[in-house]
């Protein structure tokens, strides 16, 4: 007998799309917004990124805006080689090769990446970092049910650092050759700590060796540092390391998951793709059928609009120079917004060292604020973040940095650090 669907469990509200509701309904004016993982400018509005208003008057002007016929399955050409050169570079092609396949922003990329690997490579488990974006365990949940998910340890929160003892440990210790290990590209959310180059260099090794398959989330490129290709670095290394010595000799291959929203303003156009990246010697037209299946029965094709902007901005040299300084441009009001933020907040007595603030990088802070901490500063202050402790640094500007430092020092005072 069927079930009834009146019987489906109630479940808690996303938190992060929770906390933007919430913030709405608020009808303080003093209000403050550190929850949405989204860029601000410094009067704390979207900001539509130059770049990208000079590629719509490309798009209207010469690209044709009355076609609204349906892309390919796998998407917009062009879109996807400027899409898979941004990430990967100049790469050699001479040891591997690359499948790509347009997606619905990053999440569509880590749904695809999950329920193809769920389906030809089989793992036995996924490891996540320990804490993540909290979507990774719910799209592993739902497109890959039978793939055991197992934390690795990421956050020190006693020195507030990586744990990359514990991370190494876990990966050399507990997972076995087809694993699939998902890592954070750069700006890792939401710790805004990621690896040094060093550190990065090891665990392509571990990779390598245990023949792990490494797949890397890359939502924030050029947001971290400013500079799109000191951001990919990691993922480049690995492409580098994993493949050198030719066939035979390495893991099954290492995906992508891309997303055009942070670092292009685009966060509704959906703008994204995965690449997956095989051995030479791996034939590409069974893995490729595959995945062309999936987006077939999910969403039959991409959307236009978006990746054709994207595409404009990264194939014209004038408006790509113009989105570095885009890029460069919020980097540094993010990292401007951290010294203040420090400053403020430890012009205050008993209120600990808040050095973290501007050693981490990226969108986001973890500010090592409990729950408890959390709540009081919504309750009193109107100053809304995640329960985690982690705040999107975008919300703050010279305006208001000064209320928030007074806020967080005050419930660091009441509560303890
Ligand atoms: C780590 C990480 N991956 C992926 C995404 C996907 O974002 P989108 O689907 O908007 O591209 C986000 C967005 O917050 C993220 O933080």
């Amino acid at each position: 007998m069927a079930a009834r669907i009146a019987d489906a469990p109630i479940l808690p509200r996303d938190e992060a799309f929770a906390i933007t509701l919430d913030f709405q309904s608020d009808p303080t004016p003093e209000k403050v917004s550190l929850g949405a993982g989204v860029y601000r400018d410094e009067n704390s509005e979207p900001w539509i990124l130059p770049s990208i208003k000079m590629a719509k008057s490309v798009v209207e002007r010469s690209l044709d805006l009355n076609n609204h016929e349906y892309l390919p399955i796998a998407g917009f050409d062009p879109f996807l080689k400027v899409a898979r050169e941004l990430v990967l570079g100049n790469y050699n092609t001479s040891n591997s090769h690359v499948l790509s396949i347009q997606t619905i922003s990053g999440t569509g990329a880590n749904h695809l990446g999950a329920l193809f690997l769920a389906q030809q490579l089989r793992p036995r488990n996924v490891f996540i970092s320990d804490p993540t974006w909290g979507n990774h365990f719910l799209i592993w949940q739902t497109a890959a049910p039978h793939v055991i998910q197992e934390k690795y340890p990421y956050y020190d929160a006693q020195t507030r650092a990586l744990n990359f003892e514990g991370m190494t440990s876990m990966l050399e210790n507990a997972a076995t050759e087809g694993d699939v290990v998902i890592l954070h590209a750069c700006a890792h959310n939401p710790t805004g700590i990621d690896p040094t180059r060093d550190q990065w260099r090891s665990l392509a090794q571990v990779f390598k060796r245990k023949k792990l398959f490494p797949f890397f989330d890359s939502a924030y490129q050029g947001f971290a540092t400013g500079d799109p290709e000191e951001d990919a670095w990691a993922v480049r290394h690995f492409h580098e390391v994993l493949f050198e010595d030719g066939p035979g000799n390495t893991p099954q291959g290492m995906c992508i998951a891309q997303s055009f929203a942070k670092n292009m303003g685009l966060y509704g156009e959906r703008v994204g793709a995965f690449h997956l990246v095989l051995p030479q010697d791996t034939p590409s037209t069974g893995p490729y059928s595959q995945l062309l299946r999936l987006v077939r029965a999910e969403i039959s094709n991409p959307p236009l609009y978006g990746c054709r902007l994207v595409y404009t901005v990264l194939s014209n040299p004038t408006i790509r120079a113009v989105w570095y300084e885009d890029l460069r441009k919020m980097a540094g009001r993010i990292k401007g917004v951290r010294s203040m933020l420090k400053q403020e907040i430890e012009k205050h007595e008993n209120v600990g060292d808040w050095t973290h603030l501007t050693s981490q990088i990226g969108m986001f802070s973890f500010t090592g604020l409990s729950k408890d901490q959390v709540q009081r500063l919504r309750d009193k202050h109107h100053i809304y973040l995640m329960s985690n402790g982690r705040v999107s640094l975008s919300g703050a500007n010279e305006g208001n940095v000064k209320c928030i430092a007074d806020a967080i020092a005050e419930v660091v005072q009441e509560h303890g650090t």
